[in-house]
């Protein structure tokens, strides 16, 4: 009887995805696609990762990047940190590495944004490492094959699954990209959390969960992470010239480094700041509000929309404004905006 990976491989091979655009050797290309791909579906960052490389097709064209710059070519894929962390990791391989990624997964892990199933991830597609992944599906296609019914939030039962996928490898190095990229395919398309096809699984002979019909039962779930409800005001300032006040983010929490109107936890903040345009509170009128769901919080999004007669604030809180500016209509798709501000702003 064959092994897991000599299974894996075949089938990967035969039967798994063979023509994505990251598919190479590169580790800059390899390294760009699984920073995208970690919270991302395939079909979303086939459209972005194009442009993306584009844009900056080496890692020290990213490296030289102003920071704006790569925020902008994000936008709209989510989870902002992870473009900081790629920028400082563009800026650690061309000062710590003279611009040459390193090849073992240790030295990858000191990548800012590069943990430790990522960095397996490129030292196995670019290098032929004998490195293990471990992403979600991974872990779910071993909880059923071998009939792994632990807590998932335990760690001693996440190292247990690392020692697991390690003693799994493949024993030639150049059987490694096919191996994980099998990985990968077995759990996006066939060993599915909902639903999974096991009549096409070249793993069905050996598959405990499937033997015993726990399928549906593993891996166990995790606890549902509460969702906090945060309530966000919106003050949504107009010029004369129909141009919307924007203002950077600070580089850390929600929509950290991306252009946006004013924000404020309460609405007595925003009419103070809507006053140092000129604008008191019956010039301002409220739009409908809406949700907007992030990972562990869901954003009540009420915008306060008004017209400001004068150009700049009033200087009084000196500083607040100083990343402020007016911008046009047509020149907001030059910013980084956070996908709802640019949804709403499109409607009006
Ligand atoms: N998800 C994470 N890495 C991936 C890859 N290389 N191909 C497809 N999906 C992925």
């Amino acid at each position: 009887m064959s092994t897991f990976s000599a299974k894996l491989v075949r089938w990967q091979r035969q039967n798994g995805r063979n023509n994505l655009p990251w598919q190479s050797s590169d580790p800059y290309k390899v390294w760009l696609s699984e920073i995208m791909l970690q919270q991302t579906q395939v079909a979303t960052v086939l459209g972005y990762y194009p442009r993306f490389l584009e844009k900056f097709p080496t890692v020290q064209d990213l490296a030289n990047a102003p920071e704006d710059e790569v925020l902008n070519l994000w936008a709209g894929l989510g989870y902002y940190s992870r473009a900081r962390n790629l920028h400082k990791a563009a800026k650690q391989v061309a000062d710590r590495f003279g611009g040459v990624f390193p090849h073992t997964r240790r030295e990858l892990e000191t990548l800012c944004g590069v943990g430790r199933s990522t960095a397996a991830a490129i030292s196995a597609f670019a290098f032929k490492q004998r490195e293990t992944i471990l992403d979600g599906n991974v872990k779910r296609v071993l909880c059923r094959v071998f009939a792994q019914d632990g807590d998932p939030a335990d760690k001693k039962f996440e190292n247990r699954l690392w020692q697991l996928a390690e003693s799994l490898m493949p024993s030639e190095n150049a059987d490694m990209p096919a191996y994980t990229q099998g990985l990968m395919d077995l759990g996006a398309t066939v060993c599915k959390r909902t639903k999974p096809l096991c009549g096409g699984c070249p793993m069905a002979d050996m598959c405990e969960a499937n033997a015993q019909g726990r399928t549906a039962e593993l891996p166990r779930k995790k606890a549902a992470a509460k969702v906090q409800t945060l309530p966000l005001y919106w003050l949504v300032l107009r010029n004369r010239d129909g141009a919307v006040w924007l203002e950077k983010r600070p580089p850390k929490g929600i929509w950290g480094g991306l252009w946006c109107v004013p924000c404020f936890e309460d609405s007595a903040t925003l009419y103070r700041t809507a006053e140092q345009f000129g604008v008191f509170s019956d010039g301002l009128s409220e739009a409908a509000e809406f949700t907007h769901r992030l990972t562990h919080r869901l954003l009540l999004i009420t915008p306060l929309c008004g017209l400001a007669d004068t150009d700049r604030p009033s200087e009084k809180d000196g500083g607040v404004f100083s990343d402020g500016l007016w911008v046009a209509r047509d020149k907001l798709a030059d910013f980084g905006l956070p996908k709802p501000l640019a949804e709403f702003l499109a409607e009006r």
